[in-house]
């Protein structure tokens, strides 16, 4: 028996012992890049060191990370796939490569894990006009002990990392696979044999996707690893599924409690799984409340899909709360925001489920109003969804007959759109590190400053998004901005780009960086050394600001400042709209 916690501790003991510095996770909810909604892997918050930046904790890395994935939502209540998972990750920052990461990975696994070479196989990448055949894996996969038959070379499809976002570091990988099967493993690997699960991944990132789709050699070779925590604790453990994983079992036998339908296993899983997501977003330090946008939409669609389940199967009406505070009280002692947050996660679910609940009695309405003969038609289904946001599997629930084709005809039309929107807003994120999303990165650095200046020192950033187009800043401050206060805030900051002020950065202790009056989310986990961004020199320093960078040299560079919309965010957050003209 192995639990989370022992899995964790080993791995970073491992690579601690491997001379790795073992660093914080990020957020859920990435910083300053819209090319992503939520951080997918623990690789996502170090592209900037991946890309070739020093890293103020070395070449060797190691770390924990919540990872959310969205993509998979579809397929949650199956045995292997959660939205919300842990991350064990090692880094290696132009240090080692192929060689050395493969070996560690088989001493971790063989000597720390105890797990024998014959429940093992590998699958490594076969080549193709952008990247060679990947013999150098291959040969030290062989010289590990690992058979011929058991290593496969498989394409893209399988062994390529591709970047988070449409560009980005990114490269060819070897998967570690473990035989789950009662019987002794086959001699010879069969991709297609799902009782071979795939523990951990290690990538080789010597590319840099371009806009262009093209692969650029990186300056450096990186190595990029990823273990899933509670697939790899359930396969060691023997179990058939993620659910009977000590982080994630008290809380469906909590689901289970609640629900009249006891056999309807997926139904069950689903509100676990979701539910579960849900409190780690909103409860992140960058936390995000539902809504019908970007992250928001996703705790929507969790929360609101775990609610219709647990009607399906019969729950008590404060299932979904009691479910929340079970997540909490699991997982408060490695992820203490949760519990720090406890309150706000609580509060927004309630609303959220209160505002379902309207939902379904108004979209209940409705469809007595529109039914014919027992039916209701296409558009008809399709306005109940699109304006109400009634799901179309309630209306079927109730009886009642849905032109279910030409439903999702409308759908397929309006999803096309949406996804050209989203396309066209992702194009030149911070992620590309484009001129313009640097130049308004650094103008969210003035913002701030002038914001404080201006309002009071109540004033701390919450949140902040940048496309190429505009810079997204949300703020703490209990009311909305006069005229006047708009104007003196724009005035500030484009005096301060006329002055032509340099700026530059040092990297410092945390306790330094406060002491110098950097501003910071000092409740949020930073490095043992951080790298403060100051605007200006000397006695004219305007703003310091504790930061990953990128930011122009110059505050000239930056054009004319302008505040296109403010408005409210959330109770007690305000949020600016702010473009470089
Ligand atoms: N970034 C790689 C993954 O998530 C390690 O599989």
């Amino acid at each position: 028996m192995i639990t989370t916690k022992e899995l964790r501790n080993k791995y970073l003991d491992f690579f601690k012992s491997k001379n790795h510095t073992i660093i914080d996770g990020a957020c859920l909810i990435p910083e300053n890049d819209p090319s992503i909604l939520f951080t997918t892997a623990g690789m996502h918050p170090l592209v900037p060191y991946l890309l070739g930046e020093k890293h103020p904790g070395g070449v060797r890395l190691a770390n924990y990370q919540k990872c959310i994935r969205t993509g998979d939502i579809e397929e949650v209540g199956d045995n292997s796939h959660l939205t919300f998972f842990e991350m064990l990750g090692n880094w290696s920052l132009g240090e080692y490569f192929k060689k050395e990461a493969i070996e560690m990975s088989f001493e971790f696994l063989t000597k720390e894990l105890g797990i024998d070479k014959s429940k093992l196989a590998v699958t490594v990448f076969a080549g193709d006009d952008d990247a060679p055949k990947d013999e150098e894996s291959y040969e030290v996969w062989k010289s590990l002990g690992i058979p011929e038959e058991r290593i496969a070379f498989l394409g893209k499809e399988d062994n390529w990392w591709n970047p988070a976002g449409p560009t980005g570091p990114c490269g060819p990988d070897s998967e570690m696979f473990y035989w789950t099967g009662k019987e002794d493993a086959p001699k010879v690997y069969d991709p297609k044999d799902d009782k071979w699960l795939e523990i951990w991944n290690d990538v080789f990132m010597q590319y840099n996707k371009t806009d262009k789709g093209t692969y650029e050699p990186l300056k450096q070779k990186n190595v990029d690893t990823g273990m899933g925590l509670e697939r790899t604790v359930a396969i060691l453990n023997g179990y058939d599924n993620v659910y009977e994983v000590d982080t994630i079992k008290p809380i469906i036998e909590e689901v289970t409690s609640l629900v009249d339908d006891k056999e309807n296993i997926k139904a069950i899983r689903i509100i676990t799984d979701h539910i579960r997501a849900a409190v780690m977003i909103i409860g992140d330090d960058r936390g995000a409340s539902p809504s019908n946008v970007d992250q928001g939409y996703v705790v929507r669609r969790l929360i609101r899909s775990a609610i219709r389940r647990s009607r399906e199967v019969g729950a008590s009406e404060d299932c979904i709360s009691k479910v929340a505070k079970k997540v909490i009280e699991v997982n408060k002692d490695i992820y203490p925001e949760i519990n720090n947050n406890r309150q706000r996660v609580l509060s927004e679910i309630k609303v959220e489920t209160e505002k379902f609940s309207q939902v379904l009695g108004k979209g209940e309405e409705m469809i007595k109003e529109y039914i014919k003969d027992g039916k209701i038609d296409a558009n008809e289904a399709f306005q109940l969804y699109t304006t109400y946001g009634f799901p179309i599997e309630e209306i079927q629930r109730l009886g009642v007959e849905v032109d279910m084709e030409g439903f999702q005809k409308q759908i397929k039309e309006h999803q096309d759109l949406s996804r050209k929107g989203a396309e066209q807003k992702f194009k030149g994120g911070l992620a590309d590190h484009s001129e313009e999303t640097t130049k308004l990165h650094t103008a969210t650095h003035l913002l701030h400053a002038a914001l404080r200046m201006v309002l009071g020192e109540h004033v701390a950033q919450k949140g902040s998004n940048i496309t190429a187009d505009r810079a997204r800043f949300d703020f703490s401050h209990p009311e909305k901005l006069t005229d006047e206060q708009k104007e003196e805030i724009t005035n500030i900051i484009n005096n301060i780009i006329d002055s032509k002020l340099p700026i530059s950065h040092t990297e410092m202790s945390v306790e330094e960086a406060k002491n110098s009056g950097a501003l910071g989310l000092f409740n949020q986990k930073y490095g043992d050394k951080v790298k403060v961004y100051t605007v200006g020199s000397g006695d004219k320093v305007f703003s310091m600001e504790i930061c990953g960078g990128p930011h122009v040299e110059n505050t000239g560079d930056l054009g004319t400042f302008r505040i296109k919309k403010e408005q409210a965010s959330s109770a007690g957050i305000r949020r600016i709209k702010a473009v470089l003209e």
